[in-house]
């Protein structure tokens, strides 16, 4: 007997707040695209995603072994949906969304997004009808006013879209400065963050 009751629920898919991304890719149709993810994580220098196989962004990403990530706040979320929701299409042109060609990838940096990661292919995988990439992330971009003045990201500032939802619901999530707590409770000579 559980001290607290829980009950087993049936759904195929539980997602329990995940950071709501744009990928960015060269494309055979359209030279540049992106779509939307929420299937990533990152550790140290290697960053992952997880992409349907049969998309557009999986069949170019495979290709060209290259992409970015960029990290937009809440005020993309009608392009987030864009991004999301039309297979195929030339999302960056539809979604009226502005950007520049990366320093160390031929992969497009969205100008509206206030992180992007330039990410290599090194590793890839079918799994279930998604693609996993696991790459090599070959430069950090983050947007000039998070930065401080001694260099430092000003991680408390950012304003991420988190993706929580299961079979029935689709919800936005958003990180909002005011919440934010700094991971002090226990002290340790490790970074256990990795
Ligand atoms: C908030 C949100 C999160 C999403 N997360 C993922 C994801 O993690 N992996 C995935 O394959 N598709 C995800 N999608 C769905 C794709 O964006 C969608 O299938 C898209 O149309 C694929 O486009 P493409 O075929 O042009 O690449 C997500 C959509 C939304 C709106």
């Amino acid at each position: 007997m559980y001290v607290k009751e829980k009950l087993e629920i049936n759904t195929d898919k539980l997602y329990y707040g995940f950071p709501v991304v744009l990928l960015g890719y060269k494309d055979d149709r359209f030279k540049y695209n992106a779509t939307t993810i929420s299937s990533s994580y990152s550790l140290k220098d290697t960053l992952t995603i997880g992409v349907k196989s049969e998309s557009h962004s999986a069949a170019n990403i495979k290709k060209y072994g290259e992409f970015t990530l960029n990290v937009p706040s809440d005020k993309l979320l009608g392009e987030v949906e864009v991004c999301g929701f039309f297979s195929g299409h030339n999302k960056l042109q539809q979604a009226d969304l502005t950007y520049e060609i990366a320093k160390t990838i031929d992969a497009p940096v969205i100008d509206d997004c206030f992180l992007t990661l330039e990410c290599k292919v090194v590793h890839c995988y079918d799994h279930h009808g998604y693609t996993h990439f696991v790459a090599d992330i070959t430069n950090r971009l983050v947007d000039n006013d998070l930065i401080d003045e001694e260099g430092n990201f000003r991680i408390g500032e950012i304003d991420t879209i988190h993706f929580t939802g299961c079979n029935e619901l689709r919800q936005y999530r958003f990180l909002k400065e005011e919440k934010a707590t700094k991971g002090d409770f226990i002290y340790t000579s490790d970074n256990c963050c990795g």
